[in-house]
């Protein structure tokens, strides 16, 4: 049987649970069905094959809900205290994997839900600032309005429109064999939003019968390069 790192996860919910300050308001995960991470030929993905600042998109909970798996080649903060829009309290516990470097969030932006798509994407990690300045290093942009979010805590809000920090997908890492597992979400989740307002196009690209699909079994990564075919990057 394999060894299942589930520090992280049993801490978030323990912390949770005992924060007197958080108590009435507390978002406890959300755990949907669990998903092992693999490559392009449906092999297990190993964690420390991530390069470092890559954008790495793989779909969770839902088949037609995107979401960045990265590793940001550095240790993420732990234990980061956040707030969603509507007041709800949460502690994102930090990354997995070696030097917890490697975190996953939604893709869907937090302000008007901009998302990165097989066309294009608006919204993505960069680990350098751009040529015009208006990306700070190591962020999450949307160059739709400027929302910037910092993935080593938490994806908090460092700056633009969005209300809340983008919702963090929560990772099991198995240190025996590597392996990557998304088992639920954290967070202001937009699903329902996303596809009310999405839910043609997303049709179009994911398959109408698929798009509210649970993510079962697997969950294939690709390099953001390799989904979408123009990067925006502002
Ligand atoms: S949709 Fe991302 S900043 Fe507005």
């Amino acid at each position: 049987m394999l060894r299942r790192d589930f520090i992280k996860i049993c801490s978030a919910s323990a912390a949770l649970a005992t924060q007197p300050a958080f108590a009435a308001r507390d978002l406890k995960p959300r755990f949907y069905t669990r998903a092992q991470l693999v490559d392009a030929r449906r092999q297990p993905l190993k964690a420390s094959t991530l390069a470092a600042g890559q954008n790495y998109i793989f779909h969770y909970p839902f088949e037609g809900t995107p979401c960045f798996l990265l590793n940001l080649g550095k240790p993420t903060l732990q234990k980061i205290a956040l707030k969603t829009e509507n007041g709800g309290s949460y502690e994102w516990p930090g990354g997995v994997g070696a030097n917890n470097a490697v975190v996953a969030y939604s893709a869907i932006c937090a302000h008007l839900m901009t998302y990165p798509t097989r066309q294009i994407s608006f919204i993505s990690y960069r680990d350098q600032s751009t040529a015009s300045k208006i990306t700070r290093p190591n962020m999450i942009h949307c160059c739709s309005e400027h929302s910037e979010y910092d993935p080593a805590s938490g994806a908090r809000v460092m700056g633009g429109p969005a209300p809340q920090p983008l919702s963090a997908i929560l990772l099991e890492h198995d240190r025996g064999s590597d392996a990557l597992y998304a088992v639920g979400t954290l967070g202001g989740e937009m699903f329902n939003a996303f596809f009310e307002k999405f839910g043609f196009k997303l049709g179009l690209d994911y398959g109408a019968d698929r798009v509210k699909n649970r993510v079962a079994g697997q969950s294939v990564v690709i390099a953001l390069e390799n989904f979408c075919k123009q990067q925006v990057k502002c």
